[in-house]
């Protein structure tokens, strides 16, 4: 096999607000089938995850794992096609589309193992970085386990077009929930109301601080609030407080509007966690990862949704190797409706 051109986004320099191209460098180099080791296949990257996790682990402190190192690939989660394959054992086959977390280049080596086989046949292959991917995951157990949604409960979703939030949007419908989606423009709210039939919007831009928050929450949800499935934080989550009823559950599934201003320095905001003791509420944090070994379940379950389309989503494709940078930034500034993906 000829060797090929591989170019690779490395993350050289950590954010001290919002990422941007100024902290990633584009190397070029080379690969070849000849680097495989017994067990391995090369891979052509075709689709780029692009996901908030990357702007947390550029903190230099802990989070649920230690910080990306500097000097390396931006790791990530990738869709592509099996190019070459050095294991005779494999039912992996040249031209097969795997998941892989090979990050940010153009051409990688994965285990065998390591590997998610889709089928293209039964849904577009990018669904497995979103709506049957690693957001869909928490979506579907953050609301179900931590959330436990009863017919005739009100839920508010903040984050409510994105990637994860337009899943929970969905499910908690089908369990019967009456639905609040707040996001940051009308068309996303309209794209909420309209094509996913929540029962209600708030376009939080509109309502920016928390007591307009909650004079808006308080008026489109006078029978108070029993599910809070936060994607944000801020402001938005501190109206939440005061407007929970008894054994309200709050979910702690992402705080975006921290991320950026250096997580180790959030926002200080009141103190109402007393509330939490007088509704006997709880709030609890959730991670993908945590259910990486009942992906099965979930699959199982959403994969006929979406392919009936009882189950609806939104990708914002941006086309481009040389744009998976500034793709991460349009994160930071709401620029994607549903699941933000790079295609090369
Ligand atoms: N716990 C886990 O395992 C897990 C897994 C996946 C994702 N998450 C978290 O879930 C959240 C959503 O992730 P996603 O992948 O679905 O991303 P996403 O919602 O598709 O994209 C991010 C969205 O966040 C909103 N946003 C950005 N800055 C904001 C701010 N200051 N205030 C309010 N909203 C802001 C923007 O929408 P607007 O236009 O509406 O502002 C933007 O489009 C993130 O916090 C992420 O970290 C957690």
């Amino acid at each position: 096999m000829t060797t090929l051109r591989n170019r690779q986004w490395i993350y050289t320099k950590r954010p001290e607000e919002i990422v941007d191209n100024s902290h990633y460098t584009m190397k070029e180099g080379t690969i070849s089938m000849s680097y495989l080791k017994p067990g391995e296949v090369l891979i052509k990257s075709e689709f780029f995850s692009i996901d908030p996790y990357m702007r947390i682990q550029q903190s230099n402190k802990n989070t649920w794992e230690s910080p990306h190192p500097l000097n390396i690939v931006q790791g990530g989660a990738v869709v592509g096609q099996i190019i070459a394959i050095n294991d005779s054992n494999t039912s992996l086959k040249i031209g097969d589309w795997v998941l892989s977390y090979t990050g940010w280049q153009e051409y990688a080596i994965a285990e065998v193992n390591s590997l998610r086989k889709l089928d293209p046949n039964q849904t577009s292959v990018t669904t497995a970085l979103g709506v049957l991917g690693m957001p869909a995951r928490i979506a579907y157990f953050g609301l179900i386990e931590a959330g436990k949604p009863k017919t005739g409960e009100t839920i508010v979703v903040s984050g409510a077009s994105g990637a994860v939030g337009q899943i929970v949007v969905q499910i908690a419908k089908l369990k019967g929930c009456k639905v609040v989606g707040i996001a940051g423009s009308d068309k996303k709210t309209k794209y909420l109301q309209d094509e996913l039939g929540v029962d209600a919007i708030i376009n939080y831009k509109k309502h920016p601080s928390a007591i307009e928050m909650k004079n808006e929450l308080s008026r489109i949800c006078p029978e108070g609030i029993d599910i809070y499935y936060d994607n944000v934080g801020g402001f938005i989550t501190d109206a939440i407080f005061e407007l929970i009823n008894i054994n309200a559950r709050i979910i702690i599934c992402g705080q975006i509007s921290q991320y950026s201003r250096g997580l180790d320095n959030p926002e200080l905001g009141p103190r109402f966690l007393h509330k939490l003791l007088y509704k006997r509420a709880t709030i609890q944090g959730v991670l993908a990862r945590d259910y990486n070994h009942k992906m099965d379940q979930m699959l199982k379950e959403m994969t006929p949704w979406v392919i009936s389309k009882s189950l609806k989503y939104k990708e914002t494709i941006i086309e481009g190797f040389e744009n998976l940078p500034s793709a991460l930034n349009m994160l930071f500034h709401g620029k994607n409706m549903g699941k933000l993906i790079v295609k090369v």
